[in-house]
């Protein structure tokens, strides 16, 4: 069955991307004693949508991001991706799906020190088996959105840490991902590069029209996202940008 024929047609109009429903993960720490992170926590975002989680240190946000995209498996609950059970499914296809759909962008952008940019974006396409030529073809055009035309042989030590945050930000996009989630994508920069990455990131989020999820300390970025979801005890809740407690962090 085509997965666009599945996904739920929202209020605003767009398509649902991703739902999750009552998603619990609880850690065993080190002392054998059981964390719980996540209560039952849901979440919609749609094709288009970018949403921010904020809260706390260690209240589960990289958890959440981790669910949502099939990184890691929930102890109970679903996770939707376009209709589809992400975590119902063996792990080669759970890392297709994740290849075909999903961009991740993390705070350290984890590129290999010892392939150059376009390297670094292809490597995922070909894990996911993709031809090689292609590959390139969409990495050469995911750098050059991200203003990189001019750098696509140097590696990341030949780069400043706002164009590494860059490459790694092509490296999510070059698939053409229905969801991106990103864990605090520029809290490793100064705010003013951190602010020059966001504004690009969230110019090609509308040429793209991917939902995203962002999970971030910078009021600054929350801000400008389209809903903010504080996340304490272990469930979400939707708050406007005053309501949410900064002093919390
Ligand atoms: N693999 C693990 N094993 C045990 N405990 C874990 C594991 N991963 C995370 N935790 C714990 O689960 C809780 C949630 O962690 P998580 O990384 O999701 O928080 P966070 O909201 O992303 O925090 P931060 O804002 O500091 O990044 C923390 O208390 C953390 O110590
Ligand atoms: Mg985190």
């Amino acid at each position: 069955m085509d997965p666009l024929t599945e996904t739920i047609p929202s209020a605003s109009g767009s398509p649902e991307i991703v739902r999750a429903e009552s998603l619990t993960k609880s850690y065993i720490s080190g002392d054998g004693r059981r964390l719980v992170v996540l209560k039952g926590l849901d979440l919609s975002v749609e094709a288009g949508e970018m949403v921010a989680v904020v809260g706390a240190s260690g209240v589960g946000k990289s958890t959440l991001l981790h669910l949502l995209g099939g990184l890691d498996r929930p102890d109970s609950g679903t996770v939707l991706l376009e209709g589809e059970d992400l975590h119902n499914r063996q792990p080669a296809q759970l890392a297709a799906l994740r290849n075909r759909k999903v961009g991740f962008v993390f705070q350290f952008h984890h590129l290999l020190p010892e392939f150059d940019a376009v390297e670094n974006v292809m490597l995922p396409m070909l894990i996911g088996r993709e031809d090689g030529r292609q590959a390139g073809k969409r990495a050469v055009e995911a750098l050059e959105e991200l203003g990189l035309g001019e750098r696509l042989d140097h590696r990341p030590s030949q780069l400043s840490g706002g164009e590494q945050q860059r490459v790694a930000i092509a490296r999510a996009l070059a698939n053409r991902p229905l969801l991106v989630l990103a864990d605090e994508p520029t809290g490793n920069l100064d705010p003013a590069t951190g602010e020059a990455v966001f504004n690009m990131f969230r110019s090609l989020q509308g040429t793209h029209r991917f939902a995203a999820v962002l999970a971030t300390h910078n009021e600054r970025l929350a801000r400008r996202c389209a809903r903010i979801l504080q996340l304490e005890d272990g469930r979400l809740s939707h708050v406007s940008w005053e309501e949410v407690r900064w002093e919390s962090r």
